[in-house]
């Protein structure tokens, strides 16, 4: 059964295809696990996807997209003055996954597996239905994006979860904030309870930044500031956007370095922020992550240090003030992932393991229901991989890791490590003597010394013959 994997992110689309024998593989975009679920109407009426279309945003940002799930309640959106439905503005993206999908499988994916925001309700979940199903999918399985990430520390890595134990998913992406606690059941796992803030992603630390820039330059830059705010035309246009994607480089640099610089156009001026003034923005938005986190482990009527592990998921996840302050507000360190991006989709493709394709796994994230297959891999087999392999995925890495272009080659899964064939024993050399009998050789070189003695032997005698007749003479 060929699996595709679909996680459609605000910012980022991760697909993963499972193959018949097991083995899992990343689709790539531009040599990048992470495609850009970004979408832009060229002017001859091509919509562009992804790179593609972050490139071409600069020519006209009006026919740009950047984030269509971020519009999922917005009946339609505006394309430059084309109108489209929403649900086919994230068909598009889901298209060109589609098409590399097939390229790589040489046809049509069988099963198709779609996660979504644990809250997500009915009409959100159909709209993504109605997309998959403009995309020219198979109807997909609907897996709450918590279920996928918990499955992945069962799944994939083979974290012991023992039945009746819960862990709590802290879930950071571009566009929203999502804190899970799910349990361990003897089949799967059940949401106990969840939060979200559907105002909290990494696109609110790109505008803080902005606002945080404009408290300066908007005062000593006052016209150009506003113009960069208000763009009136398509050259201004093309200036906010560009600061605004500055502003979100520097958020990603300042989790691994103490500044960045954000080249201000209009102004020609490269503004410097330090870590300590992104920490002052950012601040706030992570203090409410602590809460919402705190409210579902309290709706779980679960205490921090009780649970598994708080696993940090998401690209904002990487944002090292997200680990410190839930070291400090819930008194547990949480665990963190060298591609925090992929974890939901790897997972959710892990549920049930190979032979759950016709397995239904959909289904309202509602608490207490259980919504996901067994683990596939059995603890005994999860104990048999050795050490090797276990290194290829570090299950925990701290987010200041220097961010790999590609994720580690994911193990093949629901394939226990079969033991090592038993060679038969090489047949022994036979000894060199044995091989190469001496005895001919010797018998050879004794030939010579033979000759010589009956030679020498033949002359006396002949010698004494002749004396003897010399004497009788
Ligand atoms: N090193 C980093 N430091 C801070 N933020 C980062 C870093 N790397 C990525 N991000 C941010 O992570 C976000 C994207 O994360 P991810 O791909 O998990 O989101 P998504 O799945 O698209 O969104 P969502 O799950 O909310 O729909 C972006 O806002 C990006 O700027
Ligand atoms: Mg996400």
């Amino acid at each position: 059964m060929r699996v595709l994997g679909i996680d459609f992110g605000t910012s980022n689309t991760v697909a993963i295809l499972r193959m018949n024998d097991g083995r899992v593989k990343p689709l790539l975009f531009d040599g990048s696990p992470m495609l850009p679920s970004a979408i832009f109407l060229a002017s001859d009426g091509r919509m562009l996807v992804g790179r593609d279309a972050e490139r071409n945003a600069r020519m006209d940002p009006a026919r740009f997209e950047p984030n269509p799930k971020r519009r999922i309640d917005d009946t339609t959106i505006f394309l430059g003055d084309q109108e489209i439905p929403v649900s086919r503005a994230m068909a598009y993206v889901l298209e060109h996954v589609t098409a590399e999908a097939r390229r790589q499988l040489g046809g049509p994916p069988e099963v198709v597996r779609m996660t979504h925001p644990a809250r997500w309700g009915e009409r959100r979940r159909n709209l993504l239905l109605e997309a998959a199903k403009f995309a020219g999918l198979p109807k997909p399985q609907l897996i709450p994006e918590p279920v996928g990430a918990a499955s992945y520390f069962t799944s994939v890595l083979g974290t012991a979860v023992p039945v009746g134990r819960a862990l709590a998913i802290y879930d950071f992406g571009g566009g929203t904030f999502d804190a899970t606690v799910v349990r361990r059941t003897q089949t799967g796992f059940e949401v106990l309870s969840e939060e979200g803030l559907p105002d909290v992603g990494g696109l609110d630390f790109d505008h803080g930044i902005v606002e945080h820039l404009g408290k300066t330059y908007g005062v000593s830059h006052a016209q150009a500031w506003a113009r960069l705010m208000n763009p009136t035309d398509d050259k201004d246009r093309r200036y906010r956007r560009t600061l605004y994607e500055d502003a979100r480089d520097a958020k990603q640099t300042l989790s691994r370095a103490s500044s960045a610089d954000i080249h201000l156009p209009t102004m020609e001026v490269d503004a410097h922020l330090t870590r300590e003034e992104f920490d002052g923005i950012a601040r706030p938005l992570i203090e409410r992550t602590i809460e919402c986190m705190q409210r579902a482990i309290a709706g779980a009527k679960q205490q921090p240090k009780d649970l598994v592990g708080i696993f940090l998921v998401g690209g904002s996840s990487r944002i090292p003030m997200a680990a410190s302050l839930i070291h400090t507000g819930l008194g547990v360190a949480p665990r963190t992932f060298e591609q925090p991006e992929t974890v939901v989709v790897e997972g959710a493709l892990a549920i049930g393991g190979a032979a759950a394709g016709n397995r239904p796994v959909s289904g309202p994230a509602a608490p207490g229901r259980p919504i996901s297959g067994p683990p596939q891999r059995p603890p005994m087999q999860q104990q048999q991989r050795p050490p090797m392999q276990q290194q290829q995925r570090p299950p925990m890495q701290q987010p200041m890791a220097p961010r790999p272009q590609m994720p580690p080659a994911p193990r093949p899964i629901q394939q226990p490590m079969a033991p090592r064939p038993q060679m038969p024993p090489a047949p022994r050399p036979m000894p060199m003597q044995q091989q190469q009998p001496r005895a001919p050789r010797k018998k050879a070189s004794q030939e010579p010394a033979v000759v010589v003695t009956i030679v020498i032997a033949a002359i006396l005698v002949v010698g004494f013959i002749i004396l003897l007749i010399a004497a009788l003479v």
